[in-house]
């Protein structure tokens, strides 16, 4: 089956092409807005909508294109429902919905989340059924159980910022630019990650859930006062402690929720999941619990449609089918 895929709930247009039995990803096209909205330090959700609306027509083409298919030849298109922008999602979902309706091809809308939580079955190492993802990006930090390719359960979230948010506010604090999650981390490799002893928020001792806006707030008192007192930053030091201690509290409620779940894999999805420490760490205390681990190259764990279009497939199979009148939504009803 020959799938299309729509993804626009932030701010990149992406679209892919999909043989859905084979499980082979024929394309993967993503424009990002990274320029448009780097000059204001994070995403301006009217820009985003406009260029989701100027970028749409020319990603799809060059999807097909790629992927040597006509629109004749799609059987099936899989678009983004929510959560995300609603502007922004509009824009994916309602092309999505009216292409489907003028070329008579079913449609189905996708959770975003369950993108990410079966981003890893777009590489050839497969997890089999049931896992424990972690979803880290600028939206969304979350544990779930998955326990087939369309039933999943929230075990934990964030509680207030998400961990690639944490990331982009305080590059932004330290004038790197947008997005904040690659540049912080490059400058935090070069750092020394025990220089600042920044807090970890484990909350309550059963809880897995997630929270960063101590930490964050913990970042700008010590930037803050520094700069009052005319003392060198020591950018590559902040970043590296800050780094750690994101990872630190990532890593080790996910080996917990695991464990309490009786999983032996671990699974890795979002923006934030492309970060080489958490990778890094994550491998290494998956190998000390006795777990196997799985993550995808970094182009799928940012936003990305082939990711959309192995989900619709998946929903598609289990009945799942949008009506033309179905809305885009904010919020995930998975989280
Ligand atoms: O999943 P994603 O592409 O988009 C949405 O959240 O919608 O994730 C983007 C987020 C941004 O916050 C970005 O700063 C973060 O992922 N990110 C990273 C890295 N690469 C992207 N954070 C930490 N380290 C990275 N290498």
């Amino acid at each position: 089956m020959l799938i299309l895929a729509i993804e626009s709930s932030c701010d990149d247009t992406a679209a892919a092409v999909l043989e859905a039995k084979t499980n082979t990803v024929l394309s993967s096209v993503v424009s990002s807005q990274n320029d448009v909205h780097a000059r204001f330090g994070g995403i301006v959700p009217e820009l985003a909508s406009r260029c989701h609306i100027e970028m749409i027509w020319a990603v799809v083409n060059q999807a097909l294109a790629d992927a040597g298919v006509q629109l004749d030849d799609i059987q099936l298109i899989s678009a983004t429902q929510g959560p995300g922008l609603v502007g922004s999602l509009l824009v994916g979902f309602t092309f999505a919905k009216s292409l489907a309706l003028v070329r008579g091809i079913p449609c189905v809308g996708v959770d975003h989340m369950a993108g990410h939580l079966l981003s890893c079955m777009l590489e050839e190492e497969k997890p089999e059924f049931p896992y424990t993802a972690l979803i880290v990006s600028g939206g969304n930090t979350s544990l779930f159980s998955v326990d087939s390719p369309v039933n999943y359960t929230r075990l934990g979230r964030t509680r207030d910022d998400a961990a690639g948010e944490a990331f982009d506010k305080v590059a932004k604090l330290l004038d790197l630019g947008y997005p904040g999650g690659p540049v912080v981390s490059q400058y935090g490799q070069k750092g020394d990650a025990t220089a600042i002893a920044f807090p970890r928020a484990w909350l309550s001792k059963h809880s897995l859930d997630f929270s960063f806006s101590g930490l964050k707030t913990s970042v700008m008192n010590y930037v803050h006062q520094r700069r009052q007192k005319g003392i060198e930053l020591g950018i590559n030091d902040i970043c590296a402690s800050f780094q750690a201690a994101v990872v630190d509290v990532l890593v080790k409620k996910t080996i917990i929720a695991a464990k309490s779940n009786h999983h032996h894999r671990i699974v890795m999805g979002g923006g934030v999941a492309s970060n080489k420490q958490l990778r890094t760490d994550m491998q290494q205390a998956c190998r000390h619990a006795g777990m196997d681990f799985f993550v995808p190259r970094p182009v799928y764990c940012t936003d990305n449609a082939a990711m959309i279009g192995l989900a619709g497939y998946h929903h598609f199979q289990n009945g799942s089918m949008v009506n033309p009148d179905d809305d885009a939504y904010s919020r995930s009803p998975l989280n």
